[in-house]
């Protein structure tokens, strides 16, 4: 019997549109392969919606979102919105659809492929073989926690205000998240925090080292942000999966993305307790490139295929686009971004065209 899925398209700025439509043929190829219907409609998020509406995320946006089975998304920002006040720029759409469908768990793998290893700019025995999962809690901590602002104090000077906060049951669900991963991965857990210096840290690491003893088999440490910053470029094979919170995440998981020599290369997913998860790529919308068909798709269409194995249970069909990804990189085809001496320097469309090559085999 045929499957439907309800599929939420954002393409958003920049490169979006291109790497978005690659996604959707992939999609559209392997659906017929595996007897999958995919419904899909588009939504306005980011700088596109700001001009056609005032608004980085349209509630019609999000209740799209909030009834569809998955969300796939591709980037958001841009030159032309960066001087707008905080809550109208395009980051702001993103920060409101993750608090909107609770996406409190974000999945981020860096995997070097061996094809690309050339890429990365450390050396190839200190980066051959880094497989590393960061899970960053994405709905608490210093991003959403208040007082927020600027404030103007009695003396007249002004005052820029943020809070890091999380609560137990915050810690609780993120922590199981990420145990769980290392549990179906190499079994390694390292929760970063700065409890040396801040309460919130010191709560975050009680929660975790609580949480261990329901996971005996995961073998858990600890380490400052600061020092696994060192870490992540000093030794990274030590690593297999990393949790932490929403800031530390975010540093720590554009680090690690630049072990494999390109961000052009890296999906992501954003998971909630139920209810659809927001699939995209971890890199932005590089507007410098946009609509020069010289964009990598690649990450789309990785992100793509994490959609299929977490939201629409179809891990086979996963399989066959990851496996695909490596094929065209096997046969040469190189978008600029991650180009090397002796490979085929391919556009956007190009790079689809190999992929679906593959795929209808
Ligand atoms: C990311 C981005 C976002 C973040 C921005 C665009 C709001 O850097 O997804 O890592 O800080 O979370
Ligand atoms: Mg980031």
């Amino acid at each position: 019997m045929t499957q439907n899925y309800n599929i939420t398209l954002l393409p958003g700025d920049g490169i979006g549109p291109e790497i978005m439509s690659v996604a959707v043929e992939v999609l559209n190829v392997i659906g017929k392969r595996f007897d999958l219907k995919f419904t899909f409609q588009t939504a306005l998020i980011g700088g596109a919606a700001i001009d056609e509406t005032g608004e980085p995320l349209p509630s019609a946006t999000l209740d799209m979102c909030r009834n569809s089975n998955s969300v796939l998304l591709a980037a958001i920002g841009g030159y032309k919105w960066d001087t707008l006040p905080s809550y109208k720029r395009p980051e702001a759409g993103l920060l409101g659809l993750r608090a909107g469908l609770e996406l409190f768990a974000n999945l981020r793998p860096a995997k070097i492929l061996p094809q690309l290893i050339d890429a990365s700019t450390l050396k190839k025995e200190v980066v051959d073989g880094v497989d590393i999962m960061v899970v960053r809690e994405l709905t608490g901590g210093i991003y959403f926690g208040k007082p927020k602002g600027i404030f103007t104090t009695e003396t007249g000077e002004k005052r820029g205000v943020n809070t890091m906060v999380y609560s137990e049951s915050e810690i609780h669900r993120i922590g199981k998240v990420a145990f769980e991963t290392a549990k179906k991965r190499g079994g390694k857990l390292c929760s970063v925090d700065k409890a040396n210096v801040l309460e919130v840290s010191q709560l975050w690491r009680e929660g975790i080292t609580k949480l261990a003893a329901e996971y005996p088999e995961v073998e858990l440490s600890h380490l400052y942000v600061d020092n696994a910053a060192m870490q992540l470029v000093r030794a990274p094979k030590q690593f297999d999966t990393i949790v932490t919170g929403n800031l530390f995440g975010d540093i720590l998981s554009d680090a690690a993305a630049m072990l494999t020599g390109s961000i052009g290369m890296l999906p992501s997913a954003s998971l909630g307790a139920n209810g659809p998860g927001v699939y995209e790529p971890v890199h932005g919308s590089a507007p410098d490139i946009a609509g020069q068909d010289k964009a990598n798709p690649l990450a789309q269409v990785l992100s793509a295929a994490m959609m299929l194995r977490y939201d629409l249970n179809q891990p086979q069909a996963a399989d066959l686009i990851e496996n695909a990804v490596l094929q065209v990189l096997q046969q040469n085809y190189r978008t600029g971004d991650i180009m090397s001496p002796g490979m085929k320097l391919v556009g956007c469309r190009a790079m689809g065209d190999a992929l679906l090559q593959i795929l209808e085999l």
